[in-house]
């Protein structure tokens, strides 16, 4: 463990600000008493399962939870189809007319897709999926943009009961290659391209260097983004077209009885080491998670809410928060294909006055970029039809809060800060928006049902105020079912650091009212812009390259990022230290990883400070980073390692 939370907790401001929920916004919430808290508590099992039986089941579960730690089965023998609860349902229910989602392409481009429209699609392409010989278990990559086909094609594959992953189409081809080769896929769906701050991202190109050394993928399907978009690429050996395979098929296709306990994801988050974790997601205990927390936390009222989640589908976030939860909730949303600052900055404001957006959902990162970029560009908006705003991924300062809360909210708005995780599937701490007092910068509470702990390194519990190591203590239906491929992995990651618990990776502080604040990772593993990245991932990347002999990857405060990351670098005889190779690194990193790992410094070192065990010390390098004062440098095996490092670093700062 690098950066025990306790260094942090002592230093975290207290926080007295705190706002309790409007009356008019109590007065019509979804939850609106305390008591739901203590019911969940009596019986979190029965909790759980009142919010199952909401979904539509094809066969009744037997039995609510099988937990045999750290493998739980939730719904046990109930069988149910994860697109029909987002689709079929409300068609038969008369809703068929209703809004599901506003797109609006970067260019402008503007279509509105129903609940029926969405169905009929979905159904088209499950049938052009059969058609490619894709059946029940088979792999599906999806590398696409936000458009409303990647949200099509990931319903599609939940219909006919493959198991879909989706890479985020800003990932290299290495790392794309390395996701498809894990889960073996057979079919890879992708986009030629997308609009990205008024540019053609050829996402085409990436795909056929992917797939060049992947020998299970039979077909790649390609969907072509129109509006004059153009990729350069040549043909792919298993290049099939969208409108050949797709544009014929029926618009009716029966959907397959799934399992409960049926994968129907994977999505790869990176974890401590170099490779990436495939998370595995199944279809019932999802599900339930996604629709209870999207109805309670967001407040979602179908018929008269739009709600606009602004991450990306190829993040955990897009899958509960854009796909699943919402919409089997049945509401209207918007989907944004581009960029917030084109062709101005104030284009998500225009987008919210334009769609009369309700319920606004985004990243810390964002909300500091809006900052920066002025005042101006939402007051030039209407944003009157707000009443509920959302941030996830990384802690939000509580100078971000405040703006976002007067600026965007116009002080009505109550925010709900939602702590989750990849693997928890669904939001485990957060405001209930008609119940608790929000604090700017605290996620505050757990969600009903959920119970958390505060941890010493010793395993004692932290009651009362005071910091430690945040962990889950019982099985929720949406969380991970292990590591596709790895169970032992599965094991030693979440439930050997302290046996039988859900250790998430986070430190966290509990306050004098009782209200959580998380604190950020205390392994390996960075938050930049709302992202995890694994600082082994960036070293094994960089010592890769011919001209680099050792690496050590730190991840610094990052005014915009929230962290950023920084390679410590010792060179190989006969290269170097230019200006010239430490930006060939940079790129080096961003073409094998993907642009949001690319370093945001690379300082040559002849050593790095490490250990007697040669263990190396990574903590100490953030100090040399962020110009602190360096901690306690008794351990290093030669101290004066890091006075050279000091002054290489100041050089650099001053060129
Ligand atoms: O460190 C926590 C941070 O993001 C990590 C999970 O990252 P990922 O699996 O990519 O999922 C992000 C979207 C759910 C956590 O371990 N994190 C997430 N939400 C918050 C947060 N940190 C502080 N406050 C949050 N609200």
């Amino acid at each position: 463990m690098t950066n025990q939370p306790q260094e942090t907790i002592d230093t975290l401001l207290s926080e007295e600000r705190s706002f309790a929920p409007p009356a008019e916004f109590q007065a019509q919430a979804n939850a609106q008493s305390a008591e739901i808290y203590t019911q969940a508590e009596q019986d979190w099992q029965g909790w759980w399962a009142s919010w199952a039986e909401q979904l539509q089941w094809d066969k009744k579960w037997e039995q609510v939870l099988d937990w045999q730690a750290p493998y739980a089965k939730w719904f046990v023998g109930g069988k149910l189809n994860a697109s029909v609860q987002c689709l079929d349902r409300h068609v038969q229910a008369g809703l068929g007319n209703r809004v599901a989602f506003y797109f609006e392409g970067e260019p402008g481009d503007q279509r509105t897709l129903s609940y029926a429209e969405m169905l009929e699609g979905v159904c088209q392409v499950a049938n052009g999926l059969k058609s490619l010989g894709v059946g029940k278990g088979d792999r599906v990559t999806l590398y696409m943009p936000m458009v409303p086909e990647l949200a099509m094609t990931v319903l599609a594959c939940a219909r006919i009961g493959a198991i879909f992953s989706v890479v985020f189409a800003g990932f290299s081809p290495t790392s794309l290659k390395d996701r498809i080769q894990d889960q073996s896929a057979k079919l890879v769906v992708c986009a030629d391209g997308c609009w990205r701050r008024g540019k053609v991202l050829d996402l085409k190109s990436v795909v056929q260097q992917a797939v060049k050394e992947c020998t299970s993928v039979e077909k790649v399907l390609l969907w072509s983004r129109g509006q004059g978009l153009r990729s350069e690429s040549a043909p792919i050996p298993q290049e099939v077209a969208w409108e050949d395979v797709v544009g014929p098929q029926p618009t009716t296709c029966p959907p397959e009885s799934m399992d409960a306990e049926d994968p129907l994801f994977i999505l790869y988050t990176s974890g401590t080491t170099g490779k990436p974790k495939g998370i595995v997601h199944t279809t019932g205990g999802y599900l339930t998670g996604a629709l209870a927390t999207s109805k309670l936390v967001f407040d979602l009222k179908p018929e008269t809410d739009v709600y606009w989640c602004t991450a990306d589908i190829g993040w955990i976030t897009g899958h509960s928060y854009i796909v699943f939860g919402p919409m089997a909730n049945g509401v209207s949303q918007v989907m944004y294909e581009g960029a917030p600052n084109h062709p101005a900055p104030d284009r998500f404001w225009q987008l919210v006055e334009t769609y009369r957006v309700s319920v606004f959902y985004t990243a810390p990162t964002a909300i500091r970029a809006f900052m920066k970029w002025g005042d101006e560009h939402p007051s030039k908006h209407d944003l009157s039809s707000l009443r509920l705003l959302g941030t996830v991924g990384e802690p939000i300062n509580p100078e971000a809060w405040m703006w976002y809360q007067k600026q965007i909210g116009g002080e009505r708005c109550p925010i709900v800060d939602t702590w989750w995780q990849t693997e928890t599937g669904g939001i485990m701490i957060t405001p209930l928006p008609g119940i608790t007092a929000t604090v700017p910068g605290s996620a505050t509470t757990p969600f009903p049902g959920i119970e958390t702990k505060l941890l010493r390194e010793d395993g004692s519990e932290v009651e009362g105020a005071g910091g430690g190591y945040l962990v889950l203590t019982r099985p929720w239906p949406s969380m991970l079912r292990g590591i596709w491929g790895d169970a032992k992995r599965y094991e030693e990651t979440y439930w050997s650091r302290f046996p039988g618990k859900y250790f998430a990776g986070d430190g966290a502080k509990r306050d004098a009212h009782g209200n959580l604040w998380i604190l950020g990772r205390v392994d390996d593993v960075m938050n930049v812009s709302g992202h995890r990245l694994s600082t082994m991932e960036i070293e094994s990347s960089l010592v890769a390259h011919p001209a680099v002999a050792e690496a050590a990857v730190i991840g610094i405060a990052h005014e915009l990022k929230g962290q950023a990351p920084v390679g410590f670098v010792i060179l190989r005889g006969g290269y170097d230290q230019t200006q010239q190779l430490a930006e060939e690194l940079r790129q080096f990193v961003a073409t094998e990883i993907g642009g949001l790992a690319r370093p945001e410094n690379i300082i040559f070192t002849p050593e790095l400070p490490k250990t007697r065990s040669g263990k190396i010390m990574r903590r100490l390098l953030r100090d040399v980073a962020e110009g602190k004062a360096v901690g306690d440098v008794t351990t290093l095996a030669d101290p004066t390692v890091l006075q050279g490092l000091q002054k290489e670093y100041e050089d650099k700062e001053k060129c």
